[in-house]
């Protein structure tokens, strides 16, 4: 079945559904998303979206700690950018209908990692439903807007679709994608956005969801596209402790140790304060890496969190998520400490794109974590990804009708339908879990906080093995999510693996404990790769 619209938005999260709103005034948008419409990373977003609003504060501000945090490798360009727009993001947030938390009618800024000002906006410590709500909400005003529920995109289509060698630079014509039906349909737009989010299900232990695949890279990756820095995986410090938790961890926000409460060892040594002056406030990578070297040097499982100072209304006030999460295992807070450990979270790298979330693919758009817009460099300061996925929507969506793409042509009737003939009903479900399984704990164990030469090449030989095994599988098998995940899975699994192996140096968070130093002459550059070629291009 063939499906066309003006644009083509593969994503529900923020960056997807700002740009679906915005593009709605312009022609018609399909929204393809592969769960429920709000299941996504933007829905469990907790600490809030940060913005230089405060009395003492500037965009000049959060542009310093943004570089700083990022280690060398932000584009400035891209960090300015996203700064000076952030006011005007909160305001139209607010328009579009999200409730911020205010005190005495002004909006109550609260303090993360890395931060020199308070200039968290937040509802509560929900931030992340407040918005996908308020975005779900306008977008259903608009009739110009169809949402496919359950709709897994599964490959790009390109001209290597067209049965034409592709160019240095080929163009997406839209995606094929597995629908509710059970079938493959093609899906064609004049312009495509890759807004699927990041990859936090690579690991054993994340705060991701489990839509959190990488997809949208993997497909990207097939494509032909350039993707950038993939082995700057974010790791956020505090994550709940459950040891028979088989689903993702549950969040403790930094907004948290943001409200002033504290880690310590299970000695009861509060040890931030040996690691960094800026102590639990430390840039995420350095708390994180703290806590690492805690739990190895001393065998512990865990650390703890520390509330028991803080003022118990203004806990149950400003955290009633996190409250209640904890009072559903026993933790009463702010009495008990919480057990908290690091889990992988965030990836800094992805689609590479220009300031336009322009990919290297025509027609081809990126924005939120699926893309490496440049404003992350090494280490993503908090707060500062759905800020970035509504800043580079609007660029997008303004690039978009500044050069339109053309009409959707010739490309609606040549390009064939998915040929799955030869394939065959597997009965061997076992071996995606396993390989699933399998991967996530390679990578854990292999590709986590600190790295070296000898585990990363551990991790490729296996991970390699693995990819081998499951495109053949992949190859005589009818499709069904689960196995079309596992294969972007690994895809994501060898990008992040192999960039972290090209790179022979420590920069945020990227910790080869053989190569231990920044090497600025010769490391200061992301890491692209493109197929099989990968290579350190200077930041803009
Ligand atoms: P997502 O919100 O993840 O949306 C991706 C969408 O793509 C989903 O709808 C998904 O179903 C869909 N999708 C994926 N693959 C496919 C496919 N193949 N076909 C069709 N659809 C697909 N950041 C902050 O700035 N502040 C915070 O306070 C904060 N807190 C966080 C708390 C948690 C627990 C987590 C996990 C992250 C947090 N982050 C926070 C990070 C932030 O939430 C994400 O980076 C951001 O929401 C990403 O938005 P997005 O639109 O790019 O992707
Ligand atoms: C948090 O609330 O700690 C998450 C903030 C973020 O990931 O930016």
């Amino acid at each position: 079945m063939k499906h066309a619209a003006d644009f083509l938005v593969l994503g529900s999260g923020i960056a997807g559904l700002y740009f679906a709103l915005r593009a709605s005034e312009h022609g018609s948008v399909v929204v393809l998303t592969k769960k429920q419409r709000a299941e996504s990373n933007t829905n469990y977003a907790q600490g809030g979206i940060s913005a230089a609003i405060g009395p003492d504060d500037s965009p000049q501000s959060h542009l310093e700690d943004t570089l700083r945090a990022g280690a060398g490798l932000c584009h400035r360009d891209a960090v300015e950018l996203m700064v000076n727009r952030a006011p005007q993001v909160i305001e139209e947030l607010e328009r579009i209908g999200v409730e911020f938390t205010r005190r005495d009618s002004t909006l109550d800024l609260g303090r993360e990692g890395g931060h020199s000002r308070n200039r968290i906006v937040h509802a509560r410590d929900a931030t992340g439903r407040a918005i996908e709500r308020a975005l779900l909400d306008a977008i259903a005003q608009r009739p110009s807007v169809r949402i496919v529920e359950n709709a897994l995109a599964v490959e790009l289509m390109t001209e290597h679709h067209l049965r034409r060698s592709a160019s240095e630079q080929p163009t997406c014509f839209g995606v094929y994608a597995l629908t509710d039906a059970g079938r493959i349909e093609q899906f064609f737009a004049r312009a495509t956005l890759l807004a699927t989010g990041g990859c936090g299900q690579v690991y054993a232990h994340t705060t991701n969801p489990p839509i959190a695949t990488g997809d949208g890279i993997a497909m990207a990756y097939r494509a032909g596209a350039a993707i950038a820095n993939m082995e700057f995986i974010q790791f956020h410090p505090t994550a709940l402790y459950e040891p028979d938790r088989t689903g993702p961890a549950f969040l403790i926000s930094e907004a948290v140790r943001g409200a002033g409460a504290v880690l310590r060892n299970t000695t009861g040594e509060r040890f931030m304060l040996r690691y960094d002056e800026r102590a639990e406030l430390a840039p995420r990578d350095i708390v994180a890496r703290a806590i690492d070297h805690e739990l190895k040097t001393r065998g512990d499982r865990y650390v703890w969190l520390d509330l028991r100072h803080l003022d118990e209304s203004s806990v149950r006030e400003r955290f009633p998520t996190i409250v209640a999460a904890c009072a559903d295992r026993g933790i009463r807070l702010p009495h008990d400490m919480i057990p908290v450990v690091p889990a992988a979270h965030y990836c800094c790298g992805g689609v590479l794109t220009d300031l336009d979330a322009r990919t290297t693919i025509r027609r081809l758009y990126a924005c939120g974590e699926v893309a490496c817009t440049g404003v992350h460099g090494a280490n993503r300061l908090a707060s500062n990804s759905l800020l970035e996925g509504v800043v580079f929507a609007q660029q997008a969506i303004e690039a978009i009708l500044a050069d339109p793409p053309p009409p959707i042509g010739s490309e609606f009737e040549k390009i064939p339908p998915w040929d799955d003939s030869g394939t065959q009903n597997a009965d061997e479900w076992v071996l995606v879990s396993h390989d699933r399984e399998e991967l996530q704990a390679v990578m854990w164990d292999y590709v986590g906080i600190v790295r070296s030469t000898l585990r990363l090449q551990r991790a490729l030989r296996r991970i390699e093995l693995l990819r081998d095994e499951i495109e053949d599988f992949y190859r005589r098998t009818k499709l069904t999510a689960e196995l079309i995940e596992l294969r972007n899975l690994t895809t994501v699994a060898w990008l992040i693996a192999r960039s972290a192996m090209h790179r022979k140096e420590s920069r945020g968070l990227h910790t080869m404990s053989d190569y231990p130093d920044t090497d600025d002459r010769h490391w200061r550059c992301d890491t692209v790769i493109i197929a099989d070629r990968i290579e350190c291009r200077p930041v803009r």
